[in-house]
């Protein structure tokens, strides 16, 4: 990959690159748990992201995208948000003038093989490459932990979706064979081995992002926040729903809305799922590990409402797989990937045979994908 972007950024401009690599991720458990304070368990992946940068000294940004064979250019004083992958780009560069970085004008190639769309976060990965890479070019000295909260911001302001801090830091963070256990409220975060003996995560990607998936996020975190209030009125000691018990949300969000309460309640749940499934994977139980994933589906797609039928479908084809010891929808939702613990010998079968009845069933192609950990975010 690196002398391909290579030879794309001679053909498009002018100068000797750096070039930087940034994984996408996978999260084992702990879904929609992160912008509530909450933890997650996620891993950096063998699929990345890819940008070459040089400096060019006229104020101008060039950019090309490899995938998508585009080129725009504009001044750094002309930032603005814009449609598809320029604004993830656009987004950090805004975030390091706002913060009064001193960059200068660049030119950029983005290349990749992070799916997009599938769910394991290419715009994070596309984010975070950007200012690691910014960084290093202009030598700004910022943290690992501040790139990751610029890319965030990025994301907030340039494609509008609220996201929280965990597909940034999987990617910035990441260790080969390790899952991070991040603390959401905290920032702290530990390595555990990924020890899965006789089996492997498999990713199924359903192939569809339905249109719902960034508006409905942000309705999801109003629903939070909203309970939050609730409780808070009550309890002035709470903050976020890591602070939320199930018995609070029964007194103090139950009466007042049943939505509401459902949304709070799976989190709820979740978080304290979070730390029950730590145990299982320090102990080797993936059996039980595996049932902890069905029932984070079932509250994804029933009570938080962020699952969809070809999901839905994924997870409940491989419930009477005795290969398979568990499986939930990964990510966001409305689409995208669903994670599965899956042992050695069946992958082959089973993917063949899962592809299979998805066409029939839904009339779409199914791709499957071995997750293989990473390193996070490095120069190369
Ligand atoms: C998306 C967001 C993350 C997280 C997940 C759900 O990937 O970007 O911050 O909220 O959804 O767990």
């Amino acid at each position: 990959m690196i002398q391909e972007i290579k030879k794309h950024f001679k053909t498009h401009f002018e100068g000797e690159p750096l070039v930087v690599r940034s994984p996408g991720r996978v999260n084992i458990i702990g879904e929609h748990t992160d912008y509530n304070e909450g933890f997650v368990l996620p891993a950096a992946v063998d699929k990345a992201v890819w940008v070459a940068v040089a400096k060019r000294n006229d104020g101008q940004i060039g950019l090309f995208s490899v995938s998508y064979q585009e080129k725009m250019e504009l001044a750094l004083t002309d930032i603005q948000p814009s449609k598809n992958w320029p604004t993830y780009v656009l987004g950090v560069v805004d975030q390091l003038l706002k913060r009064g970085y001193a960059i200068g004008g660049f030119n950029l190639v983005l290349d990749g093989d992070v799916p997009i769309g599938a769910g394991l976060s290419s715009s994070a990965a596309v984010e975070c490459a950007v200012v690691f890479a910014l960084n290093e070019l202009f030598g700004l000295g910022i943290s690992k932990l501040e790139m990751v909260q610029i890319a965030q911001k990025a994301e907030h302001t340039y494609s509008g979706v609220l996201c929280g801090i965990m597909d940034m830091f999987a990617s910035m963070f990441g260790k080969k064979d390790q899952v991070i256990r991040l603390d959401c409220r905290s920032l702290d975060y530990a390595y555990e081995p990924l020890q899965l003996d006789g089996y492997k995560l498999v990713l199924f990607n359903t192939n569809v992002k339905h249109s719902l998936a960034s508006s409905a996020y942000n309705t999801r975190r109003q629903e939070c926040e909203q309970g939050v209030a609730w409780v808070k009125a009550a309890c002035p000691e709470v903050n976020s729903l890591r602070d939320v018990s199930a018995a609070m949300l029964d007194t103090h969000v139950a009466p007042k809305d049943a939505l509401v309460y459902k949304r709070c309640r799976y989190v709820v749940d979740e978080i304290s799922r979070l730390q029950a499934a730590c145990n299982d994977l320090e102990q080797g139980d993936l059996t039980a590990l595996g049932q902890k994933l069905y029932q984070t589906h079932q509250g994804l797609s029933s009570a938080y409402e962020v699952s969809c039928k070809e999901l839905d479908f994924l997870v409940e084809a491989v419930k009477s797989e005795s290969g398979v010891l568990g499986a939930r929808m990964m990510g966001g939702g409305f689409g995208g990937c669903t994670i599965n613990i899956v042992q050695d010998q069946a992958i082959a079968n089973l993917s063949e045979r899962l592809a299979e009845s998805y066409r029939k069933q839904m009339g779409l192609d199914l791709s499957a994908y071995i997750v293989t950990t990473s390193n996070g975010t490095a120069l190369i």
